[in-house]
Formats: structure tokens, C-alpha cells, sequence
């Protein structure tokens, strides 16, 4: 059985349910997911909705998760992730990322952890201070906090996944998790755990998609995102308002479409075929770019070609998010039929990791023998 299952292709992946999810989620995620989903090189696709990782900094506000669980499942659900294909589960309720994760922390240091690069980060971002104690500027650090990564490798080796679908800011989670597994599998001599490979998104636009005002990533908290659900006024005043090039004032002024967020997301969203049926004007985007650059083409012009490609894209997303937002015990049942998916498949990781720690006390009496033998020596 270990042989046949060592072979399989496993994927996991997961979001923290903390916010709707926008046009950067879409090009560096939500795309590569639906194709690895129905590229059928796979034989298992695992998605996570990482509920117990958003309390970790939100602990205060469970509402705020539990809202967002719902707009999640409707985002993945709306681009085309299929529930007969990939299970969706919430990590909350499959009790045995708990108990894998508390055995986990034995094998990793404080130290190791506050090396972690993401959390080093996100402590900065979270105003939380280092281990060496609290002041009165900063919160003290919660050890949930501080810990995520490890439940994070709880998350990736209950499922026995070999690839991990993330963006690179998630590159240390992942060789945290190695660290893990080469950890384990040596201590309790065996190989119940499987190293896993993070697979990251192919271009740079996928990696890191400028929010509208071409400052940085799009990101919610700095209020410069295209969510999935904004409907179709949203989306042209958003585009109408996206940032340009400062210096072309004038139509007949030359462009830069370098740092120009009009085409940073042409460049990603656009097909050749969208200008003969929108902007005959330019065979493709080359030629529109060029025209751009010499002086002669506006930015209302191009930011009205935008809205047309980006609706193309975005509006059968917003259709069938409609039709599952009426339809939400249906997908109540979806969540709670993966989550029970997901219990079963871990159960059996938790249970073999139980028996390589010698835990497994009252699922093998065999241990009833021994301690005879024990007690009569
Ligand atoms: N940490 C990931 C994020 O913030 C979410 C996540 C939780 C995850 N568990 C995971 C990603 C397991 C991949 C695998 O986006």
C-alpha cells in the first residue's frame, strides 16, 4: 500500500478566509488551480479554507471569518474550481490538523521559527513584537501566531501532498514543512511523511499583479483591488480611475507603457482575437503599444478596451457566482461533504504518524502483551 501511495500526485493549497478574493488572487492562484484541476495529471487536488490560520491574527473578530468563509467558497466556486474534482474543506473542522500540529511543535525551535521570513513579515505588518518581550508600542506575540507555520505543515503533510500550488512570499512555509517531514521520518524512523515541492505561479504578472494605483500589489489593505464580485459599474469607474502615465497629458503626447497599469493588466488579460472584435484600429497588443509610445492614442481609449476584455473575463465568473449565492445550501453541503472528505484522508496520516510515535495505544492492543512482558520482567 505505501508504495502505491507514495506514487500519488497530491495537491493542497489553501487561502485565509479574510477577505473576498480579487484579480491577484485570480492570475496568481485561482487560474493555475482550475487548470491543475482539469489537466488530469493529478490525482488528488485539495483546496483549504485556512479558517483556524486567520485567527491567528484575528482572533478577536471570529464574525469576520465566518462571513468571509461564505465569499471564499463563492470565489472558488464562480472560476470554475468543481466539487467532484477538487475538495474544498475547512480546516476548523478536521480535527487531526490539530493534533498533528501540536505533535510538530516538538520538532521545530522558537529559534527556527522567528527565522521564518513570512512571519518575520507579518510581525512587522502586525505591530506584534519579537519573543523578547512586550513594550508599551507593541503587542506581545501570540504563540498561535508565532506558531502558524507549523500547523501550516499540519495542513500539507495530513494530505500527504506532493505539490503545493503558492506564491513565493509562501516559500518559507513550505521549506518549513520540509524541515518537518526530514525531522519526523528520522526521529521515529520511518516514512509516513511526505516531502512536498511548491509549485509557483510561471510570470512575473502572476506573481505579483500592481493593484490600480500602480504602487504595489494588489492588495486589500491598501484599497487598490478588482474583486471577482464587483459588478460591471465597479469595474469601469475602477478602470476609468486606474493610474496611467503622469506625463502623457495630452493624446498627442508620447506614452509610457512601461509601469502603466492599463497595460500591465492588458498584458494579462488580453487575447489578439479581443482586438478585431473590440479595437480594430491594432492588430494586437504590440501594435496598440506602439502607438501608444509615439503619441496619438488616449488613455480613455485604451482604458474603454480594458473594460471590454476584463468583463469578458470577468462576467461569466460574476454569472455563476450569482447562481451560487442563490443557491447557498447547496453550498453549505459542498463545504461540509469535503471538510468530511478531508477528515477521513488525514485520519488515516494522524493515524500512522500515531503509530510511528508509539501513541496509537487503542487502535493496536498489541500494546497489551507488551506491558504484560513489561510488568513481569
Ligand atoms: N498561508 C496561506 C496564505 O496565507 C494559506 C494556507 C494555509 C495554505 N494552509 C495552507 C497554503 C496550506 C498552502 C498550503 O495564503
Amino acid at each position: 500500500m505505501l508504495a502505491k501511495d507514495s506514487k500519488k500526485k497530491i495537491i493542497l493549497t489553501g487561502d485565509r478566509p479574510t477577505g473576498r478574493l480579487h484579480l491577484g488572487h485570480y492570475v496568481g492562484s485561482l487560474m493555475r488551480r482550475v487548470e491543475l484541476q482539469n489537466s488530469g495529471k493529478f490525482d488528488e487536488i485539495n483546496v483549504l479554507i485556512a479558517d483556524d490560520q486567520a485567527l491567528t491574527d484575528n482572533w478577536s473578530n471570529p464574525q469576520k471569518i465566518r462571513d468571509n468563509m461564505i465569499e471564499v467558497a463563492l470565489d472558488y466556486l464562480s472560476v470554475g474550481l468543481d466539487p467532484e474534482k477538487t475538495t474544498i474543506c475547512v480546516q476548523s473542522n478536521i480535527p487531526a490538523l490539530h493534533a498533528l500540529t501540536f505533535y510538530y511543535m516538538n520538532l521545530v525551535t522558537t529559534q527556527r521559527l522567528s527565522r521564518n521570513p513570512t512571519v518575520k513579515n507579518e510581525m512587522t505588518l502586525r505591530g506584534f513584537s519579537s519573543t523578547e518581550g512586550e513594550n508599551d508600542n507593541q503587542a506581545g506575540l501570540p504563540a498561535g501566531f508565532f506558531t502558524y507555520p507549523v500547523s501550516q505543515a499540519a495542513d500539507i503533510t495530513a494530505f500527504k501532498a506532493t505539490t503545493v500550488p503558492v506564491g513565493e512570499d509562501q516559500e518559507p512555509m513550505i521549506e518549513q514543512t520540509r524541515e518537518i517531514v526530514r525531522k519526523f521520518n528520522s526521529t521515529y524512523n520511518c516514512d509516513v511523511l511526505v516531502e512536498p515541492d511548491i509549485l509557483l505561479p510561471s510570470n512575473e504578472t502572476q506573481r505579483r499583479l500592481p493593484g490600480t494605483d500602480g504602487k504595489a500589489k494588489m492588495s486589500k489593505s491598501l484599497g487598490n483591488c478588482i474583486y471577482l464580485s464587483d459588478d460591471e459599474k465597479t469595474l469601469k469607474t475602477k478602470v476609468m480611475g486606474m493610474y496611467t502615465d503622469p506625463t502623457h497629458i495630452n493624446i498627442a503626447d508620447p506614452g509610457h507603457v512601461e509601469g502603466n497599469m492599463v497595460f500591465t493588466y492588458l498584458d494579462a488579460f488580453s487575447r489578439e482575437d479581443q482586438f478585431a472584435e473590440y479595437l480594430p484600429d491594432y492588430k494586437n497588443l504590440d501594435e496598440m503599444k506602439e502607438h501608444y509610445a509615439k503619441g496619438g492614442l488616449g488613455d480613455v481609449k485604451c482604458k474603454k478596451f480594458l473594460i471590454k476584455v476584463l468583463e469578458e473575463r470577468l462576467s461569466p465568473i460574476r454569472e455563476a457566482r450569482a447562481k451560487w449565492a442563490g443557491n447557498i445550501p447547496e453550498v453549505y453541503a459542498i463545504l461540509r461533504d469535503g471538510t468530511k472528505k478531508a477528515v477521513e484522508t488525514t485520519n488515516e496520516t494522524l493515524e500512522e504518524v500515531r503509530a510511528a510515535m508509539k501513541v496509537n495505544y487503542f487502535t493496536n492492543d498489541s500494546i497489551i502483551g507488551e506491558w504484560q512482558n513489561w510488568i513481569n520482567k
